[in-house]
């Protein structure tokens, strides 16, 4: 459906749990105090919310966290998402240490697409920046990954525009047929402790590196992220510039929260709590584990559909037309990154 500006919303991010097994210094580096499993949607009421949201033009569904393969039977919830009428396409975002482990299941849940984030290849500041010690399992299942998966991305944050950090990241393009894509700190939680990097400056160095880079206009996928070709490449180079290239015009997702809040933009903390109208009338959860319908969930229950899409569309209706990441005051989002899933 097109929201309250005009634009066409056909993508959206759900993340499964706040739970990380990495500490990024710029995402969660003293950890997080977990929620409450109950709090968190269970997959039945996240499999009602993507029914609600494939009725109103939803065709692509990203799962996020936290980090989702912590989540225990992720790969199972890919696969119910995968079965929702009008879905097209489902992919996943992770940080790669459990990939190893979880990419035969995710293959065989039909997963779509699989972003990798990696910010370095050195693993010195790996460890460094992650708090853990794993960079080369990473790699190795990006490897296996690019191998298997019809469309993988490397998704790094610009946190450094030094040549040394950026050639490797940009040469995974050249090693595999990975896609990788650099994308401009936001100012959201301990995000705000970075600077923003300037995209314009980084672009200007690797057409100087790669004098035959040209722009890529063929379909990559579903965000803002503006392509590149290096010739002899097999992935193309993608920058994702918040906010020096910022994209809200043509905006394309909205975002549940783990707990079941629609947000409509990552500056503002507007939205509606999908939670509430999922769990309308129940009795409270078990207090052990997941949220657990005491009568069970349809999520394609009429009455409840009814009502998750009145309280979808208009919040769709209220999107905001754009961040104000250039005027700090102007933000309202107090949570962090963790918490809504990138
Ligand atoms: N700005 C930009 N990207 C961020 N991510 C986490 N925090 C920020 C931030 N403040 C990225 C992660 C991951 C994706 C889900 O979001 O590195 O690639
Ligand atoms: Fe975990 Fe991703 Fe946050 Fe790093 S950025 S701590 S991998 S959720």
């Amino acid at each position: 459906m097109k929201d309250g500006q005009g634009r066409t919303i056909d993508y959206m991010r759900i993340s499964i749990t706040d739970r990380c097994n990495l500490r990024c210094r710029y995402c969660m580096p003293f950890g997080i105090d977990p929620l409450p499993l109950e709090d968190i949607l269970c997959f039945e009421e996240i499999q009602a919310a993507a029914f609600c949201a494939a009725g109103l033009g939803i065709r692509h569904l990203k799962v996020t966290g936290g980090e989702p393969l912590v989540r225990r039977d992720c790969c199972r919830l890919v696969n119910m998402l995968k079965a929702v009428p009008g879905i097209e396409k489902v992919t996943i975002t992770t940080n790669g240490v459990l990939l190893g482990q979880y990419l035969d299941q995710l293959e065989e849940a039909g997963i779509d697409g699989i972003n990798v984030s990696l910010d370095t290849l050195d693993p010195e500041r790996y460890r460094s920046l992650t708090g853990r010690d794993c960079l080369d399992s990473v790699l190795e299942a990006l490897k296996r990954a690019a191998a298997r998966i019809p469309s993988v991305k490397v998704n790094a944050v610009s946190l450094d525009l030094g040549q040394e950090n950026w050639i490797g990241l940009t040469e995974l393009a050249a090693q595999m047929p990975v896609d990788v894509r650099f994308i401009e700190m936001m100012p959201i939680g301990y995000g705000r402790e970075f600077p923003a990097l300037d995209h314009r400056v980084l672009l200007e160095e690797m057409g100087k590196r790669y004098p035959g880079m040209e722009e890529d206009h063929t379909q990559h996928g579903y965000g803002p992220a503006v392509y590149y070709r290096i010739p002899g490449f097999q992935g193309s180079i993608g920058f994702i510039s918040a906010i020096h290239g910022k994209f809200c015009s043509s905006c394309n997702r909205v975002r549940l929260t783990s707990q079941g809040y629609l947000k409509t933009c990552l500056c503002y903390e507007d939205g509606t709590d999908l939670r509430a109208v999922l769990r309308e009338g129940q009795k409270s959860g078990t207090g052990r584990g997941h949220y657990c319908w005491p009568e069970g969930l349809r999520p394609d229950d009429r009455e409840l559909q009814k009502r998750l899409r009145a309280a979808f569309e208009e919040a769709l209706m209220k999107k905001p037309a754009a961040h104000c990441f250039e005027d700090p005051a102007g933000i309202t989002e107090s949570g962090n990154m963790v918490s809504i899933g990138g």
